[in-house]
């Protein structure tokens, strides 16, 4: 701890620099902003590390129960149709087997609420869980077998027949289009955009790019396997589970099974990654309805196909981007449209437009995402879901206009900056993506690169650089709550119904937490990841740091005029107002008067109290209203093909981002490399293989969908502004997504620069270039 002891002193050094206030429209930027040598920004190591190394992080999985069975699922073969049989005689009569669930004995349940239909809705879909005989896609749990081991279950349930009577799914793209596009809605918002007539200034403009671009599906493949330990206690629930929205799975939990959701209890204090992947899907559903029949608690842990079965992930688009532009390459026209494959029992098209809605200026723009339906597993939110593909698009077009023009592909960006939000028309809250591109091309050695393509040669393989805009909003989603414990001796502890999923959350909220209050991280306890404690804070959205942090805020704005009562007339403190103290050294003191401060122990000891709560509300997202809100990112990267057998290799990969204040910049870089690192995976291997005929995914396991290993990943360089954001808590955007994002594009211009060969379709395998 002594680099935070350190930092700590620092922090008493600064702290007349401590300014109250409010980050909201109207108000000044959050004081701890100005804390550049304190906590905010040490790079702490995670303060969950020791518990993982040493096997005492207890995951969804690992929760023993007295009398617990285990569960295995068995799976449709068929994309639409009925059960016509199931004959589940001989996996009943195997060893250890306690009963086998399907549609005929399972519980009445009510619908589950599929995400964004409801505040707390947090279901992958929306179809009913084992209610009928109804088949939705080939993947679908028709069975569960509970037994009394795990390797029991997972025998028995291969002894299952099920006889199908199949009905013409629809399981191809071509047939889903034939049957008529439908707009996209995201987050209640139609995904089409139109100013201007782009098609008519495209037409008109001197120079044009148009082309298409396609990504194809991915599957969610965190390392931990979605898993959940599941118990009855009469009507109350309780789920250990692996979750990135505990309050979403609880309440909708308690709508399926119609019972109060106070008498849900959802734990989730360690996730193995979440990426989006980790909600409410059918395995936790089928784990607390085998429960209930059984009696006994159940622990449910997908297999890995299980995982590529029911756990829908990102869709495929097929995308249109074409650009118009003037000699000195201002962009005249902007068009980004396309179409994203979904499902009938879903809400979630691949917003793949929203790059394109901030990140340049253009006389006019074309942006539309449109709908098919397809009988698949729902697709869902994965890492930057739309920036991730979008750019892509967007980013590659960009690219070959710059080709075009012959002008430098960051002069070209640069060159279209906008002043302000180019739809919208809201001021940037704090927009440093030139420098971003300035800093990163030197450390970088752009100037090296060699416009033409095709130009290096080392030996059999072609060198080339590439580089793409990152991009990502920031958001701050309603529902924040906090709640601050004062104790006697000092200690805090802060609780919020907020989640760990390995990105270092609880680390980065203590360090805020111990910065806000003058305390020493050692002094501060963050509780998390269970739906009883205060708030309904999401981790998605790279937004859970600043719902957090808002949260902290107002409940801080509450602690301190409570401790200034009770500090009362005899204290150092007499007569000051809340906004003229700040917390330091473990105590309360003036901000214009560091003599004058009364440590929280000695308040709390005078006033006979052995601790003081507070709980408060965050306040309203209004920031998002008044300013267009987003982290950049300039990527470079290195690629090596080799001319003869066309492999692909990233030598060397560079991000340089803006995304307000770095909190930690240990876990940062961590987050910023991961997502290159899954961006490197988007771009050159991974795809869901999917057969058109049947509906089956064909390649359900980490030996066939490919995912970057370590002799993928270059060394990854990452560097960021550090340039706070006066309109969020802490000066802070998110960091948990823009890294995916530019990926994709970065890596195809680097392909094209080292071979000529422009490929517009993910991923980028060397058959594309043979
Ligand atoms: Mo993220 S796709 O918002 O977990």
């Amino acid at each position: 701890m002594s680099i935070v002891q350190d930092a700590i002193q620092a922090v008493v050094k600064k702290a007349v620099a401590l300014a109250p206030d409010s980050w909201i429209p109207g108000g000044g930027p959050d004081p701890l902003i100005l804390h550049k040598h304190g906590l905010i920004g040490a790079p702490v190591s995670r303060i969950d590390g020791p518990l993982k190394v040493a096997g005492q992080a207890r995951f969804a999985a690992e929760f023993p129960m007295e009398d617990m069975t285990y569960a295995a699922l068995h799976y449709a073969t068929i994309a639409k149709g009925r059960i016509a049989g199931i004959d589940a005689a001989e996996a009943e009569a195997a060893p250890g087997v306690v009963l086998v669930m399907t549609h005929q004995n399972a519980p009445r349940l009510n619908p589950t609420p599929p995400f964004m239909s409801q505040p707390k809705a947090g279901g992958g879909d929306s179809v009913p869980v084992m209610q009928d005989d109804r088949i939705h896609w080939n993947g679908q749990p028709v069975a569960v077998v509970l037994a009394e081991t795990q390797e029991q279950a997972d025998h028995a349930q291969s002894l299952i027949r099920v006889k199908y009577e199949a009905e013409a799914g629809v399981t191809s793209m071509d047939v889903a289009k034939a049957q008529g596009p439908e707009p996209g809605l995201f987050m209640g918002e139609p995904l089409k955009v139109e100013i201007g007539d782009a098609e008519a200034l495209l037409a008109a403009a001197p120079h044009r790019v148009d082309a298409a671009y396609t990504t194809p599906r991915h599957s969610h493949n965190a390392i931990e396997l979605h898993a959940a330990t599941v118990g009855w206690n009469g009507d109350e629930l309780y789920i250990h589970d692996a979750a990135q929205a505990v309050d979403h799975v609880a309440w909708s939990m308690a709508q399926v099974f119609g019972i109060e959701e106070r008498n849900v209890r959802v734990t989730s204090p360690y996730v193995g990654g979440g990426f989006g992947g980790k909600t409410l899907w059918q395995h936790q559903i089928l784990a607390a309805s085998a429960s209930k029949l059984a009696g006994r608690p159940v622990r449910i842990m997908v297999t890995r196909e299980g995982v590529f079965r029911i756990v829908g992930g990102r869709t495929l688009t097929q995308q249109r981007v074409a650009i118009g532009a003037q000699a000195d390459g201002g962009f005249e026209a902007l068009i980004h449209t396309g179409t994203v494959a979904m499902t009938p029992h879903n809400n979630m098209p691949e917003p793949f437009i929203l790059p394109s809605l901030s990140a340049y200026a253009a006389r006019s723009f074309k942006l539309n995402v449109e709908t098919v339906k397809l009988n698949t597993v729902a697709n869902t939110f994965m890492r930057a879901p739309g920036e991730s593909v979008g750019t892509f698009g967007l980013e590659s077009a960009i690219d070959e206009l710059a080709f075009d023009l012959g002008m430098d592909p960051i002069a070209l960006r640069i060159r279209n900056e906008p002043e302000k939000d180019p739809i919208s028309g809201l001021p940037f809250s704090a927009r440093h993506i030139a420098e971003a591109w300035r800093a990163g091309a030197e450390r970088f050695g752009w100037e090296k690169r060699n416009a033409q393509p095709a130009a290096r040669r080392d030996g059999d393989w072609l060198a080339g650089m590439g580089c793409a805009t990152a991009t990502y909003p920031y958001y701050r989603m309603p529902g924040g709550a906090a709640r601050i414990t004062l104790r006697q001796d000092g200690h805090a502890t802060v609780s919020i119904s907020a989640h760990e999923m390995g990105m270092g959350t609880s680390t980065a909220q203590t360090q805020i937490a111990a910065e806000r209050l003058g305390l020493s991280m050692n002094q501060v306890t963050f509780a998390y990841g269970d739906n009883i404690l205060p708030g309904t804070v999401i981790a998605g959205g790279s937004q859970q740091t600043a719902a957090i942090g808002g949260a902290v805020i107002a409940a801080h704005r509450k602690l301190v005029p409570e401790l200034l009562k009770l500090a009362g007339n005899d204290s150092s403190l007499a007569g000051l107002k809340p906004d003229e103290v700040g917390g330091l050294d473990g105590g309360l003191c003036s901000l214009d008067d560091p003599a004058r401060c009364e440590s929280y122990a000695s308040i709390l000891t005078r006033a006979k109290l052995d601790e003081v709560t507070v709980e408060a509300d965050g306040s309203e997202p209004l920031e998002t209203q008044h300013w267009s809100m987003h982290s950049h990112g300039a990527m470079f990267c290195e690629a090596r093909v080799n001319a003869i057998t066309c492999e692909i290799r990233v030598s060397r990969f560079l991000g340089a981002f803006d995304c307000g204040r770095i909190i930690n910049a240990k876990t940062a870089a961590s987050q910023f490399r991961g997502g290159i690192v899954m961006g490197l995976g988007l771009a050159l291997m991974e795809e869901t293989q999917f057969d058109e005929r049947s509906g089956r995914i064909m390649n359900p396991s980490l030996a066939e969908y490919h995912v970057p290993v370590h002799l993928d990943v270059p060394e990854i360089d990452v560097m960021w502004t550090d340039e706070p954001d006066p309109h969020t808590p802490m000066g802070a955007r998110g960091v948990g997504e823009i890294g995916i994002t530019g990926v994709g594009a970065a890596v195809a211009n680097a392909v094209f620069n080292a071979t000529g060969r422009r490929v517009r379709d993910l991923p980028i395998t060397l058959d594309k270039l043979l």
